[in-house]
Formats: C-alpha cells, structure tokens, sequence
C-alpha cells in the first residue's frame, strides 16, 4: 500500500494532507523518515509514525442484525450444500461472520460482524449475555416442571445456571414459552424442554440482552445503530 494512502486510512489525515506530511519529513517506516511519495509498505510488517507517533489502519467494523429463517446454517461454509445464513447478506465487502450458534432449525435474532472481540464477548460464558427465546413446546407444563428451569436441571451430565420461564399462552395441546437463559449451550434450549418432557416444536430467539429483534421480517437485516453497538460493547 502507498505510504499516503496508509496515512489516509488511518483517519488521521485526508490523502492530500498526507502526502504534505511527507514532504515536511513528518513521517517515519520503521523509524526512517521517508519523503517520497508513493512509497510502498506492508501494513502487517511495516511500523508507520507520523510526528513520531505510531498510526494504525483503521479497520471498518460492521454489525449487522439478520432474522434467520429456519433451514439455514450458522456455518460459514457447508459441505453438504445446505443453505448458509451469509447467502442471505448481500452488499457488505468486509468478512463477517456470525456471533455464536443458531440451530438450523432455529428461527430469529443472529448478529453478524467482523470484530472479534466483540463476538468472543457476546458468546463468551463468563460474560452471562441473557439471550430470549420463544419456544412452542408440545403440551402445557406445570409450574412444578418449570421451576426445574428455575432453579438448574442437568442436561448432558451438567447443571444448567437459573434460567428464567413463563408461559405465554396456553393451546389445547400446546405452550408457548418465555424463556431466558445466559449460556449457550448446544441446543440448550430444546435440551432443557426435552428434559421436562414438553420437547420443543419451533424456536425463535428474539433478543440479545436487550437487543432487541422487534419487526425485522424474517430472512431480512439491518445495520445496528451506533446506539446498539455501544451498548453491546458495553455489556
Ligand atoms: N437453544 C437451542 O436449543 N437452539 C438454539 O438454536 C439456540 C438455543
């Protein structure tokens, strides 16, 4: 990459003022001054100063907020060819990727981005992001059965943290729930209702802390706001 365009993209000067730099002797390659224009350096090896001070490439961060359709992977690439959810996101140049795991069989709120510190916090345990769920699950529990939510059922040998339950509204054979959890467990979800013996028939998971998915059609994203990035970051 030309020296002034690196200068340029790191925000700190249009490509104009960055060429002046140059000419004043303000700029240093791995602490050379270098005055001539164009000068190529490699942003992974080379150490670039302006006014002795060390400028980095700013890297364009995208959030991006999809309501996955049931039938599509959170894979980045499938061998078998099912559908992944990156066919669904069109226009975005930088490489995202989804934060943490939907089942295919899973409908709703999926984050995708490229910055990876952001997502290994998301998904992180030890960090307890709540994530919401609306499960329909055949039959109507008892609140007996959903007080094992509650309080901690074992599900693969281990202990689930308290989770939070309500029923929503009662069919003749089946329940919708509420369901709020802080670990992301393969197929926690399904596993914990399975547990109780009301096996999940369909799952949406309609926010991330109070990131919420509101009336994005399904199969459709949006950017997230500055607002909600902040507030992710923040968690
Ligand atoms: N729990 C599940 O069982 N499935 C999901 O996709 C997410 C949480």
């Amino acid at each position: 990459m030309r020296l002034q365009k690196y200068i340029a993209r790191s925000g700190l000067a249009s490509r104009r003022k960055a060429e002046e730099l140059i000419l004043q002797g303000r700029v240093k390659v791995n602490d050379v001054i270098v005055k001539e224009l164009g000068t190529k350096v490699d942003p992974q090896k080379d150490t670039i100063k302006v006014d002795n001070k060390v400028i980095k490439l700013e890297s364009n961060k995208v959030y991006i907020m999809l309501n996955k359709p049931e039938g599509y992977v959170t894979t980045l690439k499938d061998k078998y060819s099912v559908k992944i959810v990156l066919d669904l996101i069109h226009g975005i140049d930088e490489r995202i990727f989804p934060v943490g795991r939907l089942d295919m069989d899973t409908s709703g709120l999926l984050l995708l981005t490229n910055d990876g510190d952001l997502a290994f916090k998301l998904t992180h345990p030890s960090f307890q992001v709540k994530k919401k769920y609306i499960a329909l699950v055949e039959g109507i529990p008892t609140n007996n059965k959903l007080d094992k939510f509650r309080k901690g059922l074992k599900i693969d040998g281990r202990m689930t943290a308290k989770a939070h339950v309500r029923i929503l509204k009662k069919y003749r054979d089946s329940a919708l729930l509420e369901i709020i959890i802080h670990e992301g467990r393969n197929r926690q979800v399904r596993k914990m209702c399975k547990s109780i013996g009301h096996p999940v028939k369909k799952l949406k998971r309609i926010a991330i802390g109070d990131l919420e998915l509101g009336d994005l059609d399904l199969g459709c994203w949006r950017h997230l706001t500055k607002k909600e990035v902040e507030y992710l970051k923040g968690l």
